[in-house]
């Protein structure tokens, strides 16, 4: 059986998108592996959201050159893809920069992958075009088993693509325009996974709270409206969706996280800046003010709200006072965790080509000063949790022996001592300790013996 080692940079559509190359490779005869050296075929799944993360594939292309050679020497033939959003932007640009790859596939194209190795054998193809038709419609159906090896926690791609623009980023020309996928295939898709086993699922989208999918009665449903189905799908214990621009939180939305239980009381959802002046900039089209609204709205319906967003410090034309700005508004609103980046100039974005860009030691000391204090509110988030009870997701075996590890509602990774209990269960737990990533806790309550 040949073998297909797959590694993914970027966002959770990366993750999902290489789950799904793999599945749908294993219907082709091949046996995923975790190790690159016995690989027949190397796909990389790329991201091209900064300038680091963009040039980080190209070194880590020299090293799969390199092991192919080594491969060759041995009578092994190797494949060489490269898939994702580098690919998408680069295209044939790759081939020029990189003579060992074989293959250039982009996001929107991956379900062409078979026919891509065959064309391999004679050329090295290059396949970026937008389809016409639905990879989703082309890619297999997910198998119980496969998806059991994957543990009770599960992505579900509902949306792609990003209408936005805002003038830093790339991801409306690598990933194209938003796309929702009608609900009757998200809900076929979260009803076989809910009978693998998983208990969480996390919808995800660039945009995610832009969906708008065709509903099962014709009608355009909203993300809030698809997510009160999804939790009447049974065993499906947990909700969550990532990531969310503020713009699109609807009224819909925002009851939801009031009415559904499922629907965690935790939520991405980026600002980027506490300055009017560079939200603006940005074409983020809302102010500091109208995301310090919008998420006092949502705590009055959800008092335990956590947190979470994305910041990039340094953007062209920043002042000190803008970045105060920011500081300001973090120190305000509060996150239970957080990104935060320098600004990375993007080949063809408008920000890129402003006059204004700031020197790299201003943005490194605006970012270590932001987080610093994303740091302390994290820390401080963490410890505030002591004490609390809390359900508790298993996901796998603890550090040690008869140790378990789950996740809280807030994502924050939970330790516990019991014997009793399997993976897939939501128990109770006490917390009784907050470590620098991980909490301690003790078992107080019993699961609800929904395992898989
Ligand atoms: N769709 C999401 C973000 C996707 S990109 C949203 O709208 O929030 C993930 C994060 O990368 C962004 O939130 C932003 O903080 C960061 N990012 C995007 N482009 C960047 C750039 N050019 N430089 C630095 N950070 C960037
Ligand atoms: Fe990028 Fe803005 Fe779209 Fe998010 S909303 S993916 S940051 S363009
Ligand atoms: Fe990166 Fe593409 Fe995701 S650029 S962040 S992998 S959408």
């Amino acid at each position: 059986m040949k073998k297909v080692f797959v590694k993914s940079y970027g966002c959770q559509m990366n993750v999902y998108d290489a789950e799904r190359m793999t599945d749908m490779l294993a219907a082709e005869g091949y046996s995923e592996t975790k190790a690159m050296e016995e690989a027949d075929l190397v796909i990389l799944n790329t991201c091209h959201i900064r300038e680091k993360a963009a040039e980080k594939v190209y070194s880590e292309l020299g090293r799969v050159r390199e092991l192919k050679q080594e491969r060759e020497a041995q009578g092994h033939e190797t494949k060489i893809v490269v898939a994702g959003c580098v690919a998408q932007a680069e295209g044939k640009e790759i081939l020029r920069r990189q003579s060992a790859v074989d293959v250039v596939v982009g996001p929107q194209n991956y379900h062409h992958l078979p026919d891509l190795l065959k064309r391999a054998k004679s050329e090295r193809p290059v396949d970026t075009e937008f389809p016409i038709e639905d990879k989703f419609d082309h890619l297999p159906r997910l198998e119980k088993s496969r998806i059991q090896t994957r543990g009770v926690t599960a992505f579900l791609t509902i949306q792609e693509g990003c209408d936005k623009f805002c003038t830093f980023c790339v991801v409306p020309y690598t990933r194209g325009a938003e796309v929702s996928r009608p609900v009757a295939k998200i809900l076929d898709e979260a009803m076989r996974l809910a009978d693998a086993g998983v208990r969480e699922l996390t919808l995800i989208g660039q945009n995610v709270n832009a969906y708008h999918g065709e509903g099962p009665d014709g009608q355009t449903w909203s993300l809030g409206r698809l997510l009160r189905r999804l939790a009447e799908v049974p065993a499906i214990a947990r909700l969550r969706y990532t990531t969310s621009h503020p713009r699109d939180m609807d009224d819909e939305l925002i009851l939801a996280h009031g009415d559904l239980p499922a629907l965690m009381p935790y939520l991405h959802l980026p600002v980027q800046s506490g300055s009017d002046r560079i939200l603006d900039a940005m074409n983020r089209k809302h102010t500091g003010d109208e995301y310090r609204r919008l998420i006092e709205r949502i705590r009055k319906v959800q008092p335990n709200l956590a947190l979470s967003s994305d910041f990039i410090v340094g953007f062209p034309g920043e002042t000190d006072a803008d970045f105060e700005d920011t500081m300001r508004l973090v120190a305000d609103v509060g996150f239970a965790s957080s990104f935060s980046f320098k600004y990375s100039p993007r080949p063809g974005t408008p920000a890129a080509e402003s006059d204004a860009q700031l020197p790299e030691e201003v943005k490194s000391e605006r970012l270590a000063r932001l987080q610093n204090l994303l740091e302390t509110q994290r820390q401080a988030f963490n410890h505030g949790t002591v004490g609390q009870t809390l359900d508790v997701l298993l996901e796998k075996p603890g550090r040690h022996p008869g140790q378990m590890a789950g996740k809280s509602p807030y994502l924050q990774p939970v330790q516990f001592e019991t014997d009793a209990h399997r993976i897939g269960e939501i128990v109770t737990v006490r917390i009784v300790r907050a470590g620098s990533n991980s909490l301690f806790g003790e078992l107080i309550g019993p699961g609800d013996k929904a395992a898989a």
